[in-house]
């Protein structure tokens, strides 16, 4: 029986983490703008907290929650709820490797991501690409409602259509 955990970063972590993230590039394109850098990006100074998944001891998944960098999710959900953007946080950085995916991992990685957000009074949003159609029957099935669309902007000039999501209330 495989074994499945989620628990908070270590920076012990980062190497794995990071050959995760470039093996979830290869077979998904994620991130879109691809990732030359990939501890950079993991561990950048907006990271406010962040979870590794295992699946029988390997790292093969990972979120972070992060401060609000311009993301259209953030200006969306202020101009909608009126809530402050030092109330909100974004999930970001979400991924499982194909291999280990279907364990609930996913789930339970977004989770944690959610307690943290509720424990420290803080709103979630997201922006997801429409083609990362696996992570928005997620988001959903977690009872993130959908605040809007927009594009993703990345590389020079191109563009990806993407819908920006807000976590239910606590
Ligand atoms: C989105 C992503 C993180 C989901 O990871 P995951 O670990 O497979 O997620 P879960 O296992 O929680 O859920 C995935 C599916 O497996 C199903 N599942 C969960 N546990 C299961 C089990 N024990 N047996 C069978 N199916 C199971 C879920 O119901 C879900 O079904 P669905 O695809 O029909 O909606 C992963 O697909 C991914 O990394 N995608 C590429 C990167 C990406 O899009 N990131 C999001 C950026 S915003």
């Amino acid at each position: 029986m495989e074994h499945t955990v989620v628990r908070p970063f270590e920076d012990a972590d980062l190497a794995g983490a990071a050959a995760a993230l470039t093996e979830v590039h290869a077979t998904d394109g994620y991130p879109v703008e691809g990732v030359q850098r990939p501890e950079a990006w993991l561990r950048s100074a907006d990271v406010m907290a962040a979870w590794v998944g295992e699946l029988d001891g390997a790292i093969v998944g990972h979120v972070a929650v992060m401060r609000p960098h311009g993301e259209d999710a953030v200006s969306m959900w202020v101009r909608q709820s009126g809530e402050r953007e030092d109330r909100i946080a974004v999930l970001a950085r979400l991924f499982v490797v194909k291999a280990a995916r279907k364990h609930a991992l996913g789930e339970s990685l977004t989770q944690a991501a959610m307690s943290y957000g509720r424990e420290h009074g803080l709103r979630l949003v997201l922006d997801v690409m429409t083609k990362d159609t696996a992570a928005m029957r997620l988001y959903e099935r977690l009872g993130w409602q959908e605040i809007g669309r927009t594009s993703h902007r990345y590389g020079d000039g191109q563009s990806i259509d993407a819908v920006c999501y807000a976590a239910p209330d606590a």
